[in-house]
């Protein structure tokens, strides 16, 4: 009886370090990632739908052209490090990077673009290249202010 008794209480203290590794793992919720177009729809056309804040407005090319020449990481570096009246990841925090680059591909696309299919590898790169002109803005502004 006394035995059965510590082998079942082993086996629960077992099976709660074991969730409690399996939820350290994943600490944070988990979702399907939207497509681009899904993303658009949910976020980004809010302000690129009517050109809101001087965004610019989705399908325009004139307005696109500039942009698209600046190239895939520049735009989605940007997207998701936020430029000036736009917000990081167009003000939804919960997006996974690859959804918004995917959303910037989209809107490149509406304006007769052509950016590459994003990756792991290229987003990663793109995050980088925004974080770095991202720090040389604040440095600029602090310096400003001195
Ligand atoms: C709150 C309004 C707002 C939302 C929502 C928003 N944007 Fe923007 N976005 C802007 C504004 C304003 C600009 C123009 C920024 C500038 O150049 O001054 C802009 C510019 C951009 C640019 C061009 C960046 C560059 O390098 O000049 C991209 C790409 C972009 N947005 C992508 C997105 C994506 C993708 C989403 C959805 C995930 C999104 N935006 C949602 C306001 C918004």
């Amino acid at each position: 009886m006394k035995k059965t008794l510590i082998i079942t209480t082993l086996c629960s203290l077992a099976a709660t370090v074991t969730n409690a590794f399996a939820a350290d793992k994943a600490p944070t919720f988990s979702k399907a990632a939207m497509n681009g177009e899904q993303v658009y729809n949910a976020v980004c056309v809010t302000c690129h739908g009517h050109g809101l804040a001087g965004a610019p407005k989705t399908g325009n090319r004139q307005a696109w052209a500039p942009l698209i020449a600046e190239g895939y990481e520049d735009l989605v570096g940007s997207a998701l490090t936020g430029v000036r009246m736009m917000p990081p990841k167009g003000g939804a925090p919960a997006l996974y990077d690859i959804e918004v680059a995917r959303a910037v591909v989209y809107m490149v696309a509406q304006a007769g673009g052509q950016f590459p299919e994003p990756t792991d590898y290229n987003v990663r790169a793109a995050r980088l290249d925004g974080e770095k002109r991202h720090a040389a803005r604040l440095k600029k502004a602090a310096a400003s202010r001195q």
